[in-house]
């Protein structure tokens, strides 16, 4: 088919534009596949512990992400105020990432370690209380909400399937864990073990 006869007929130049992307997009895709410093964790990194993994699931169903992204990106407006930027090797286990793109408040890439727990029990039950020009919700129900552990070893046995390398034991012994916590608690154990890679004010 000449190119002529290809530009006037409207369904084959949708295929041929749907292949030119196709290749385009495999190209820039496939060699990310392959590079180890991608795919491979950084040192230190492993799958989310039990309760993180709880936590986790409730930073994402409370819609936490939709405030506050998990990228720092490598400019030093943004290293000097978060910490090291981002690197791939330390989201190896996060499905899907948090990585976010709205910030009304700060990036919470780095804040594991930042402030202790009991600041982030105040500050989750009524952020005004210790900021108190902030905007954010408050979220008290979090503290009366019980954890199911069978879910979280169900979905840990999930990522296992998907190559996180969770034994046996920690699979097993994720209910217990779990016993008499709390979403609160979970949430709180989330963020304090986000970004350890690169502890915040050391670099
Ligand atoms: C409506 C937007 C909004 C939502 C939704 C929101 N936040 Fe925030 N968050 C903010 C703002 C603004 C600040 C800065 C003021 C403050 O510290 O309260 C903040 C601050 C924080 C901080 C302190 C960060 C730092 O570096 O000082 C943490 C931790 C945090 N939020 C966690 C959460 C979690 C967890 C959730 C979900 C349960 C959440 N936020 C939902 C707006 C939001």
């Amino acid at each position: 088919m000449d190119h002529k006869k290809l530009e006037k007929n409207i369904a084959a130049m949708g295929i041929a534009i749907a292949i030119v992307i196709s290749i385009a997009g495999l190209v820039e895709l496939i060699p990310l596949m392959f590079q180890s410093e991608v795919t491979e964790p950084l040192e230190g990194v492993a799958p989310y512990p039990a309760l993180q993994l709880a936590g986790r699931d409730v930073y994402i169903s409370e819609g936490c992400y939709t405030c506050h992204s998990q990228q720092i990106r490598p400019f030093r407006s943004e290293t000097e105020r978060y910490g090291h930027y981002s690197v791939a090797g330390e989201f190896v286990y996060d499905r899907p990432f948090q990585f976010g793109s709205k910030r009304t408040g700060p990036d919470l890439a780095r804040v594991g370690g930042l402030y202790t727990d009991e600041w982030h029990r105040l500050h989750l039950v009524n952020p005004r209380d210790l900021v108190p020009e902030s905007n954010m919700p408050g979220y008290p129900w979090l503290e009366d909400r019980e954890l199911d552990g069978e879910k979280i070893a169900m979905r840990m046995r999930r990522l296992r399937a998907l190559g996180d390398p969770y034994t046996d034991e920690q699979i097993a012994a994720a209910p217990a864990e779990l016993e008499g916590k709390s979403e609160m608690d979970a949430l709180i154990a989330y963020l304090q073990g986000l970004g350890l890679a690169f502890p915040r004010g050391r670099y």
